[in-house]
């Protein structure tokens, strides 16, 4: 009896030693990473010809537009932000702007800021409302543009008939002819004035027929095994690769997300292998939009990601840690990017990642966990103890010296000094004695001064590597490739503006 408990203990202890051992056991930490950023999550930003063969391209999910009346020279205002009426009065506010859902390159939704879509009242009046949750057959318009000038524009209904705007209260569905004379109440003038270019747009923006090879096009090319060559010839020994919800549902996501991006992580893995690297997965867009930014898949920017998300979310990081969790080449699962306080709450949070970080560690003890701290108004130390509890668990802290009007300010000497001090201290106050690792997921030598000189670059690339590669877990470079230079680690490298090895 205690002979065989022996040997089954022993034989325990050995395949768990195997198991780790396969894995993260053998990371050479600190990471000298960079994030692979537009490729299996697109942000239009970085590379917006991917947009081009989309029609209408200027009118993609999310998009903000104004309608102004020519006759009455007023905007389309939902009465009370929604839950009411459409009226016709406001000179400007928030209340007349409204976030297109892209039913196709004609047909939208228009959900306004109390978040109902507008539509034909059920009354049978013919008056335009916006009183519903879920948009259907009578919340959906068709915009025609006037050839030579597509930001004049006439609003079909469901009815089939054209909006007119008769009065500053009365809107109703009921022209059924093609003028464009400006003194008629059918003809508005459209303002485009805010827009979003995530997967979300891109794959809606071509449709079911064409994204998928859009897709399939862009991430073949994107990134190579020869860019896995170049990383690792000059001095990164890893990646960290944004993933979206939909990787988990490959190869058929629910619409109208396209597949295709697990085997381009496959390949990462695989390439990632073969040139002694780490790959760190990074779940950067989730059901409900974390942070309403483009990067997050958001479809209108509304950030709804909440303690009803929570277990699909899990869903999708368990699926993640299934598949990879005895591939040599994981390094760590994060499972989150930024969540934006204060409307993703420390509490859901929390809650979150307990169970996120339950379902890595079914599957494998070894790998490390990375929270990503809520960028917005939060602490940078508000998951210290929470992790404490935990093992192997890395705090994820993203610094750009952008995004905020004190940088505007800045001169190149003023940039330099804010890194070894400001952030310094910064990464000092989240690094702790027996606590979580700490890993600068995110930076990148971008910056507000214009005109930099070549030397300027150089210098504020190496004060943030003096000071990151303090950082306890490692850094992540923001990004790989970019259509602007110093946002590419690649170019950064090729033209000697950052030297790692
Ligand atoms: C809009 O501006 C006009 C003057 O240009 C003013 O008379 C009117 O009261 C304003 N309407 C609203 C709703 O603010
Ligand atoms: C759309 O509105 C009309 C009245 O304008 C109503 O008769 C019809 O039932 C509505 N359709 C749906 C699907 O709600």
């Amino acid at each position: 009896m205690s002979y065989l408990f022996n040997v089954y203990h022993v034989l325990a202890l050995y395949l768990s030693c195997v198991a780790s051992l396969s894995s993260a056991q053998n990371l050479k930490l600190p990471l000298k990473a960079v994030n692979l950023g537009n490729w299996l999550v697109v942000e239009g930003w970085m590379k917006p010809s991917l947009f081009d063969g989309i029609p209408n391209k200027d009118l993609l999910d999310g998009t903000k537009v104004q309608f102004k009346s020519i006759k009455l020279q007023r905007y389309l205002a939902a009465e009370k932000g929604g839950g009411s009426i459409v009226v016709v009065s406001r000179n400007s506010s928030d209340w007349e702007t409204f976030r297109l859902w892209r039913i196709n390159e004609n047909s939208y939704n228009f959900r306004v800021s109390n978040k109902q879509f507008v539509g034909l009242s059920r009354l049978g009046t013919n008056r335009i409302v916006a009183m519903r949750d879920a948009p259907g057959v009578n919340e959906t318009f068709r915009i025609v543009r006037k050839d030579g000038e597509p930001n004049r524009v006439r609003i079909q209904a469901s009815n089939g008939l054209f909006l007119q705007a008769k009065s500053d209260t009365v809107l109703t569905a009921d022209y059924g002819g093609s003028g464009w004379d400006d003194g008629n109440p059918y003809v508005f003038i459209m303002t485009v004035s805010g827009s979003l270019q995530g997967e979300y747009q891109i794959t809606n923006g071509y449709g079911p027929d064409k994204a998928p090879q859009v897709l399939q096009d862009h991430r073949n090319a994107y990134i190579t095994e020869e860019d896995f060559r170049f990383m690792s010839s000059n001095g990164l020994n890893a990646v960290r690769i944004p993933v979206g919800w939909w990787i988990a549902y490959d190869p058929t996501p629910p619409k109208p997300f396209v597949g295709g991006s697990l085997q381009a992580l496959d390949n990462a893995f695989t390439w990632a292998q073969k040139y002694g690297m780490k790959v760190i997965i990074d779940l950067h867009a989730v059901q409900g939009s974390q942070n309403g930014m483009d990067h997050s898949a958001t479809r209108d920017g509304y950030l709804e990601w909440g303690d009803s998300y929570i277990q699909d979310t899990v869903k999708v990081i368990d699926f993640l840690a299934a598949r990879y969790a005895k591939n040599p080449a994981l390094g760590a699962i994060e499972l989150l990017n930024e969540p934006w306080a204060p409307l993703v709450t420390l509490d859901t949070l929390k809650k979150y990642y307990k169970a996120g970080y339950d379902a890595v560690r079914k599957y494998t003890s070894s790998a490390y966990v990375i929270l990503s701290n809520r960028p917005g108004t939060a602490d940078p130390k508000e998951l210290l103890s929470f992790a404490q509890g935990l093992n192997r668990v890395v705090i994820d802290v993203h610094y750009y010296s952008l995004y905020s009007d004190m940088f505007n300010s800045f001169s190149v000497q003023q940039n330099i000094d804010f890194i070894y001090n400001q952030r310094g201290s910064d990464l000092a106050a989240v690094t702790t004695p027996n606590g979580p690792l700490c890993f600068v997921g995110e930076w990148s030598a971008e910056w507000a001064v214009k005109g930099a000189s070549m030397q300027d670059y150089q210098r504020f690339a190496k004060a943030q590597l003096d000071v990151y590669r303090r950082a306890t877990f490692g850094w992540a470079y923001w990004s790989y490739k970019c259509q602007y230079n110093h946002w590419s680690l690649k170019w950064m490298i090729e033209n000697n503006y950052i030297k790692l090895n």
